[in-house]
This record gives C-alpha cells, sequence and structure tokens, in this order.
C-alpha cells in the first residue's frame, strides 16, 4: 500500500485525545507503542465471544480459543523467520524471556565461564545476567561503547575467547536508537563457540529479522512495542537449546505426567509455558504483526527515517541541544538536553503542551553515566508520527528552554 499517514492515524483511536487542553502528540513510542482499532478490537472479541481456556479442555469455546491462540503463534513464527512453531514460546514480555534464559544457564556456567553484554543494554539485560554470574561464578564483562554511541567492535573482538560462552546485547539501544551490528557480532561469537541472545524489544517495531538466516540462538521481544497489548511477549530459542534448557517455572501446561514421586516435562513449546498465559494479549499480538505487515516495515522504515533526519536537524537549530547517540545506523529516536537545564522539566514543560516524551536514564543507567549526564530527553517516532507533530516538539522545547534559562 502507499503510505498514507493520515489513513494510517485514523486506525489509532487515542491520537484523537487532547491532553491539556492540546491535542496529544505521542513521542514515546520506545517505552510503548499505541494500539490500533484492529488488535484493540480483537481484545474485545475474545473477551466477548469466546473467552475460554487453552490446550485442556474439549469444549467448543476452548478449542476456538486454542486454535485462535496457535493460529497467533504461527503468524509469529513466519514474521521473525523460524523455522518450528514450537520454538515460539509465549512469554510475559522481554524481561520475563530474558529470565526465563538466564535461569536456565545457571545450570550449563561455571567457573572461570564468561558472559559478554553491551555497554548500552536496557537494565533487564543487564541485571538477569549479573544473578546468572552470581550464582554459578562466571564472570560478566562489558563491550564498551563510544562517543557517538556505537559498539567498539576491536574491543569486542579482544573480549571473545574460548572461555566465552554467551553474548547478549539489543537490537536497537532503547535510549540512544542505535542499531548494533547484530549479524557481525553473531558471527564472531559463534566461531568461538558462543551462544548469543538478541533483545529485540527496540528494534521489532522498525526492523523485520530473519532469525533462521541471522543464526541467532535466542530473540526476545514484547508485542506491545509494535502495536500489540502489554503483557505478553516471547522468546525464541534454537530448538537444541530449548530442548537442553531445564524448565522455569513449574505448574499446570508445563508436564507430561505428575505423581508425587516424580513428574514428567511437556515438550517444546509448552515446557516453558507454565500457567494460563495472557490468552487473549497471545491473540492480539498476532493481529499487530498482520497490521504491520499490511503497511509493510520498508514503507515504515522509510517514513520513520525521514521524521528522524527532519526531526535531528530542526532540534539541532536549537542553540545548546546537545543529541546523545549520533551513529549513522540509528531507528527514530532522538536523546537530547539543553545546556544546563535538567530534562524532567523539560519533559514537564512539553507535557503541558500535549507533548508525550520520556524524561531520566531509560533504564539504561550505564549509558548515562558514560556521557556523566542523570539522563536525557527522549522522543521516539513511530510511523504515525507527522513532521507538523516534530514541529510542535521544536516549539515545545524552545519555549521550555526560554522559561527554564
Ligand atoms: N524500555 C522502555 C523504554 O525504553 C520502557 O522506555
Amino acid at each position: 500500500m502507499s503510505f498514507d499517514v493520515q489513513k494510517i492515524r485514523e486506525d489509532f483511536p487515542i491520537l484523537k485525545r487532547k491532553v491539556n487542553g492540546h491535542p496529544l502528540v505521542y513521542l514515546d513510542n520506545a517505552a510503548t507503542s499505541q494500539k490500533p482499532q484492529a488488535v484493540i478490537d480483537c481484545m474485545v472479541d475474545y473477551y466477548s465471544n469466546y473467552n475460554a481456556n487453552i490446550h485442556r479442555w474439549v469444549h467448543t469455546l476452548s478449542q476456538e480459543a486454542t486454535d485462535a491462540y496457535e493460529v497467533a503463534r504461527k503468524k509469529i513464527q513466519n514474521h521473525f523467520g523460524i523455522i518450528h512453531p514450537e520454538e515460539v514460546i509465549f512469554t510475559s514480555g522481554t524481561t520475563h524471556a530474558i529470565n526465563l534464559v538466564a535461569n536456565g544457564f545457571s545450570s550449563i556456567l561455571k567457573k572461570g565461564d564468561e558472559v559478554l553484554v553491551s555497554a548500552m543494554e536496557h537494565h533487564s539485560n543487564i541485571v538477569p545476567w549479573q544473578m546468572l554470574c552470581e550464582r554459578t561464578d562466571a564472570t560478566l564483562k562489558v563491550i564498551p561503547m563510544n562517543e557517538t554511541g556505537e559498539l567498539v567492535m576491536e574491543d569486542f573482538e579482544k573480549l571473545l575467547s574460548e572461555n566465552t560462552k554467551l553474548v547478549f546485547l539489543n537490537h536497537v539501544s532503547n535510549a540512544l536508537g542505535t542499531i548494533n551490528p547484530i549479524e557481525e557480532i553473531i558471527n564472531k561469537a559463534h566461531k568461538v563457540g558462543a551462544a548469543v541472545l538478541i533483545d529485540g524489544a527496540q528494534s521489532c517495531a522498525h526492523i523485520k529479522p530473519n532469525l533462521k538466516a541471522l543464526d541467532v540462538d535466542f530473540y526476545v521481544t514484547s508485542a506491545h512495542k509494535m502495536c500489540g497489548p502489554t503483557g505478553v511477549g516471547i522468546l525464541y530459542g534454537k530448538k537444541e537449546w530449548l530442548e537442553k534448557l531445564p524448565p522455569y517455572q513449574g505448574g499446570g501446561e508445563m508436564i507430561k505426567e505428575v505423581t508425587f514421586e516424580k513428574t514428567t516435562y511437556a515438550g517444546l513449546p509448552h515446557k516453558f509455558e507454565a500457567g494460563t498465559p495472557n490468552i487473549a494479549g497471545g491473540i492480539a499480538f498476532g493481529v499487530a504483526i498482520d497490521y504491520l505487515n499490511e503497511i509493510g516495515f520498508q514503507e515504515i522504515a522509510t517514513y520513520e527515517d525521514g521524521l528522524l533526519s527532519y526531526a535531528t536537524s530542526e532540534l539541532l537549530k536549537i542553540e545548546g541541544l546537545k543529541i546523545y547517540g549520533t551513529s549513522k545506523n540509528k531507528t527514530s529516536v532522538i536523546s537530547f538536553n539543553l545546556d544546563g537545564i535538567h530534562p524532567y522539566d523539560v519533559g514537564t514543560i512539553v507535557d503541558k503542551l500535549g507533548i508525550a516524551v520520556r524524561t531520566g536514564h531509560h533504564c539504561a543507567q550505564p549509558i548515562m553515566d558514560y556521557y556523566k549526564i542523570p539522563g536525557t530527553v527522549r522522543a521516539s517516532f513511530s510511523f504515525y508520527n507527522t513532521k507538523e507533530e516534530v514541529d510542535k516538539l521544536v516549539e515545545a522545547v524552545k519555549r521550555a528552554k526560554m522559561m527554564l534559562s
């Protein structure tokens, strides 16, 4: 389809509302995306017409719900280029998926093993690995970044050795927008026999990866970053890895047979899906994927790149404004500060004008420490944002500067 932003905006009911008397300008898409009517309708339809628990019951409603949930798994499989549907594990989101893998590696890692994490990770891709290293006596090492917000690849290569067992990093930095060279990282890590986990939470709305072609070992993401609901996400793992890892949570659904003496576990994917999942969320995740593919990821990327360059050049016209994360390879995220002004104050003033941006450390404190700043103002753009909204942001930031200097 041809890209018609005004038509696309009609799909998002929330974009019609006002905030503090002004039309909403939603520029916090890296925190969570807005939901199109099709996704909202899908959830209402599930609860209105076929709400039932899945997999275990013979009655019609349960079968309808199970079928819809498994159709969603298939859609996710196809979208991400995954070979087997059972390699798609539904989770409550990216954090749950990372913790599942980190927990599994507790029984694999030993003293002397090393795990590498990038310097530009979200806390959810730092803390679980620190906890894993504490449990196993493995060592956590950091791939450093430079002033432009890119990973220092020579240092990455120097860190790799036969002791490296795992490498974890985000495809895109949530705080800076940098797109990391994951193909190169996966290839080099595999040469020393290390497994790689890619956190796709910030890339999935902008880049459609082919996980088979990437040959990545694990990939995790959340539906709510890509127009789907909160509380649902996925862990993709290569079958041989998922078979090797122990279950994360015990409960119903993940067993084959239970006696008080011994329990045997179900096969994939159920081994990792204990308890009643977010059924409506899983089904709606599939609808969100359909919605985005109908627009087209190439069209989305081209449009967002245009917004990013326009917003970057307009914001840089403001004297004293500094952008953090200046890689040429970026998604539509701009983190910035005004000289001598706290980001929180800027965020508060622009909110009064109806503009939603995120302020603070963005759950990536090591990045803020690197730049020696308390945080930034982050504007993150989606395909439903417009140049007029960029202009409103620029005007609001100028106003904040005038009021706070
Ligand atoms: N990780 C989300 C963000 O960057 C919440 O805002």
